[in-house]
């Protein structure tokens, strides 16, 4: 699958066939959030790949599909960094596109882990003075809905707005 249709395909997913995915694969996965662009290269990101499914029992308190995925991805942000929100958002899409690519689905679960942020850290041992940016839970998808997209029309502008 080439970028642009991996960019094409991508769709968030919650809901998973419950099936694993190969440890090679999650961490090429992982490897393209490694790869994202960041202001100034300060490349301010740690991500923790998480498969213990206790773990995931804490996340599903109140997000329970999360159970069924393969993994969840901790996006960790260091906010000495001026950039740190674009760049965290960067490599979660760059994180999303490659799983695409492979043939997996995702979300980008930012709703509940801002609201549980605190909590999420102890539970991940993320040191204090890191921000959890957000959880990407990933598995096989079971279905793949398909969001209303503005039209190419409606948001393209040339020259002038
Ligand atoms: C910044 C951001 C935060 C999001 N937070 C959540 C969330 O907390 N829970 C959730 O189920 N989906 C979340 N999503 C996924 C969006 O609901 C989803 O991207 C949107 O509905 C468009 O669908 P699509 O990704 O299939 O194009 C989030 C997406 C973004 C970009």
């Amino acid at each position: 699958m080439d970028a642009f249709e991996a960019i094409q395909n991508r769709h968030t997913v919650r809901n998973f066939t419950g099936e694993e995915i190969p440890k090679e694969s999650l961490e090429k996965i992982v490897d393209a959030g490694r790869l994202a662009a960041s202001g100034n290269n300060l490349q301010p990101w740690d991500f923790i790949i998480i498969t213990n499914k206790d773990i995931f029992a804490y996340f599903a308190q109140s997000t329970d599909w999360v159970t069924k995925a393969a993994a969840v991805i901790a996006v960790v942000m260091d906010p000495s960094s001026r950039w740190w929100v674009e760049d965290g958002a960067a490599a979660v899409q760059n994180i999303l596109i490659a799983a695409t690519a492979l043939g997996y689905g995702g979300c980008w679960l930012e709703g509940v882990t801002i609201e549980r942020e605190a909590e999420y850290k102890i539970l991940l041992n993320i040191p204090q003075r890191k921000r959890l940016f957000t959880l990407v839970p990933l598995g096989i998808p079971a279905d793949i809905p398909k969001k209303e997209k503005k039209s190419f029309d409606q948001v393209i502008h040339w020259e002038k707005f």
